[in-house]
């Protein structure tokens, strides 16, 4: 177990340059979680979410994860209200939308995109968005269309980098012939690796690759029992294995695990000294197959 004295906290996962300019550690916070039920409005205790956040940094932890759909808005005015600001590069999105309901709906619309930058920056208090990712394609707005806003918005300086969300690999290329992508957000785990040919695609272009949902949201399915077993010989948990063979699989991963608990928050970044072995890495993708 890893004990409080040699806690070395976030930089221990080494770092990535986005853009080959922007140096973070890689393993980042996912500040999804910090709104209340469903991702819709506050949380019951902000000021609980507020001191995560600050852990967060306090860790070690420069990259943090948010959306202006979250909460909507909630998530982003909480970062700010904790003042992780200053001392982490937040990576927000735009082109989904928080439904009352609890539905999420994908508006790529450019004029939206064009509007909710502003709103970005007014919530966290920032003069440029250090990371502008594009939430999801949506069907209804050509691709290239939604895009081109984010080209615009990076030329125009309101965003230092530009990233993706939920793509595939020639969605990917076809961005790229309008704006340098940074990063790539897409759903992947030990066990849901459905997306590893985006995750190649990454690594041979030098993008970082942000897998959302690192640890399965606590099920982690048919590789929970090899999971135990790795942890077990490390004397970890099964989620520290699942953020650590995150981090051995590729160079260029950047896990950002979510939760609304300091505790949590603690067992998830000292997962970024956990180190397996390449049999350890290798049996895990056998037992995800
Ligand atoms: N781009 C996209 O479309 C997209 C979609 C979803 C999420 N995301 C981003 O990805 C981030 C991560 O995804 P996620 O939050 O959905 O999933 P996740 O990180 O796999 O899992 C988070 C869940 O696991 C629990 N958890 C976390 N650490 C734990 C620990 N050490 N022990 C026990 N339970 C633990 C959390 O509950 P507790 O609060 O109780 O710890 C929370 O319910 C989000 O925060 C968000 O920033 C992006």
């Amino acid at each position: 177990m890893i004990e409080d004295s040699d806690f070395p906290g976030a930089a221990a996962a080494g770092t990535f340059d986005l853009d080959g300019e922007t140096t973070v550690n890689r393993m980042g916070f996912g500040a999804m979680r910090l709104c209340g039920a469903d991702i819709v409005g506050p949380p019951a205790d902000e000021e609980n979410a507020r001191e995560v956040a600050r852990s967060a940094v306090e860790f070690g932890v420069d990259f943090v994860d948010t959306a202006d759909s979250y909460g909507p808005g909630t998530s982003e005015r909480l970062l700010r209200e904790a003042g992780v600001v200053d001392d982490a590069v937040v990576a927000t999105k735009a082109g989904l939308l928080r439904e009352a309901g609890g539905d999420w709906l994908p508006h790529g619309d450019p004029d939206y995109i064009r509007n909710q930058v502003l709103v970005s920056k007014d919530r966290l208090g920032v003069d440029t968005l250090d990371l502008y990712q594009f939430h999801r394609p949506d069907p209804e707005t050509p691709f290239a269309d939604s895009v081109a806003a984010f080209a615009e918005l990076k030329d125009e300086g309101h965003v230092e980098h530009v990233g993706l969300s939920n793509v595939s690999v020639e969605q990917l290329d076809e961005a790229r012939e309008q704006v340098d992508i940074a990063t790539v957000q897409n759903q992947y785990n030990v066990a849901n690796r459905e997306d590893e040919a985006v995750l190649r695609a990454c690594e041979d272009a030098g993008i970082g690759f942000i897998p959302w949902f690192p640890l399965g949201a606590g099920d982690l399915g048919a590789v929970g029992e090899t999971l135990d077993a790795v942890a077990a010989a490390h004397d970890a948990t099964r989620r520290q294995v699942a953020l650590a063979w995150l981090l051995a699989h590729s160079d260029v991963t950047i896990p950002i695990p979510g939760t609304a608990s300091v505790e949590h928050l603690r067992e998830n970044v000292a997962a970024a000294s956990l180190s397996l072995s390449d049999a350890e890495v290798a049996r895990l993708v056998d037992a995800g197959e």
